[in-house]
């Protein structure tokens, strides 16, 4: 699979920022707005990568990434999927996954990816709801007939759900075929909903509604900073497993502290657990499969939250609890679990409710050599179930 994020456009909604160099090199938070595109697929396992963008700025995109990613120069702005045609020589036959580069989300996208990759043919859009019906009537909005897409509208003046198209759209090589056929809107550009709608009669557009917070950066000014303001809490994007640290407010009686908030999260909590474990005790590894996430903190004691990456061997090791109050948001494809350094009181907030007719519970050896020597002990206290060794 290879990924093409479209940087072209010109920036007219963000004017004046956009009078120097090209919108999606404008900060957001600590990287140019070009580079979240890029991290989130690389976050989905897609590193073979095209980028593109206006002949007037392409130099400055050059700049920035040298040879990281291959280049395309659109000479005008001449819509979404006149941008993705310029994609047939570098996908060379591949399927695509293409991201807008002023779209923001607040959880990893790998899912979609992975969801497609099981899909025989066809396309494949992510959706996201949008409340504000003023804010749906600029965007692509899907009607749903029994669960899947029966058209998408492109700026509707009467929306006819409340789930926007957001810019991550997934596609067969055969893309380039339904481009090469389009006519330009009313609006004087070929339109990526055409294409969507192409894949609609076809009956072969499939779809995945996220969960969590979405931001499109270039649609104004104001959605601009809103983005910066979101990408600036604590866990979003949820890509580095950055334990983000609690405080205590004490007085007299004792203390409380906050632990998340929806708001900040990538996904919204569905169900809240608390396990009480011996020290010693190992409980994992394991991981999910239907997107369900993990926010782990260490009430009492001292736990070692230890994750791994099954397909790149990447590890997460961090002790949380007493002497290191935080929380640590674990995205549930990784294989995680934790060690009870001493008797520990464990809270784990989680994204999915537990369906114990379809467990979404996966079993990872705890000993997988990449993560054994992060254990402290050799012989931990295990369930019937996590006893599986590697
Ligand atoms: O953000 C999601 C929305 O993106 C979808 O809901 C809509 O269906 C889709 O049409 C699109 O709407 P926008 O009005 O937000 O598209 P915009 O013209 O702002 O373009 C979005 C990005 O696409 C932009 O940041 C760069 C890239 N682009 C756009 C055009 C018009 C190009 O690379 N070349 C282009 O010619």
């Amino acid at each position: 699979m290879k990924g093409v994020v479209l940087a072209g456009g010109t920036g007219s909604r963000l004017d004046p920022l956009t009078r120097v160099t090209n919108k999606h090199l404008l900060p957001v938070g600590e990287k140019p707005m070009v580079q979240w595109a890029v991290d989130f697929l690389r976050g989905a396992g897609i590193s073979d990568l095209l980028l593109v963008t206006g002949a007037d700025h392409v130099e400055d995109f050059r700049q920035y990434f040298a040879d990281e990613v291959d280049y395309a120069i659109q000479q005008r702005a001449g819509g979404i999927a006149e941008a993705l045609g310029l994609a047939r020589g570098f996908a060379a036959g591949e399927r695509i996954v293409v991201m807008l580069a002023d779209n923001f989300f607040s959880a990893p996208i790998a899912q979609v990816v992975r969801n497609f990759e099981r899909q025989p043919r066809g396309a494949r859009v992510l959706l996201a709801r949008v409340r504000e019906l003023e804010h749906l009537r600029n965007l692509g909005v899907p009607r749903l007939v029994d669960g899947r897409i029966a058209e998408i509208v492109e700026k509707p003046a009467d929306p006819p759900s409340g789930l926007a198209v957001t810019g991550v759209y997934c596609y067969d090589a055969d893309v380039f075929d339904v481009v090469e056929r389009l006519e330009p809107s009313a609006r004087g550009e070929l339109e990526i909903t055409d294409v969507n709608n192409h894949y609609v009669r076809d009956g072969s557009l499939e779809h995945d509604v996220f969960e969590g917070y979405w931001g499109d950066a270039g649609e104004s000014v104001d959605a601009y900073y809103e983005v910066i303001e979101r990408v600036r809490r604590p866990h979003f994007g949820a890509d580095s497993l950055r334990p983000v640290r609690l405080e205590r407010f004490a007085d007299g009686r004792g203390w409380l502290a906050e632990i998340a908030r929806t708001s900040s999260l990538p996904k919204p909590i569905r169900q809240t657990n608390v396990s009480f474990s011996r020290e010693g005790t190992i409980r994992g590894l394991h991981y999910h499969e239907r997107g369900q996430d993990d926010l782990f903190v260490c009430l009492q004691g001292r736990a070692r939250v230890v994750a791994l990456n099954r397909e790149t061997g990447e590890t997460f090791c961090e002790d949380i609890g007493d002497d290191n109050f935080a929380a640590v948001y674990i995205p549930g494809n990784l294989a995680h679990g934790f060690e009870a350094l001493t008797d520990v009181l464990m809270l784990y907030h989680v994204t999915e409710e537990y369906d114990p007719a379809d467990p979404d519970e996966h079993e990872w050896p705890w000993d997988d050599p990449r993560v054994v020597e992060l254990w402290s002990t050799k012989s931990p206290i295990l369930s019937e179930r996590d006893a599986i060794e590697s």
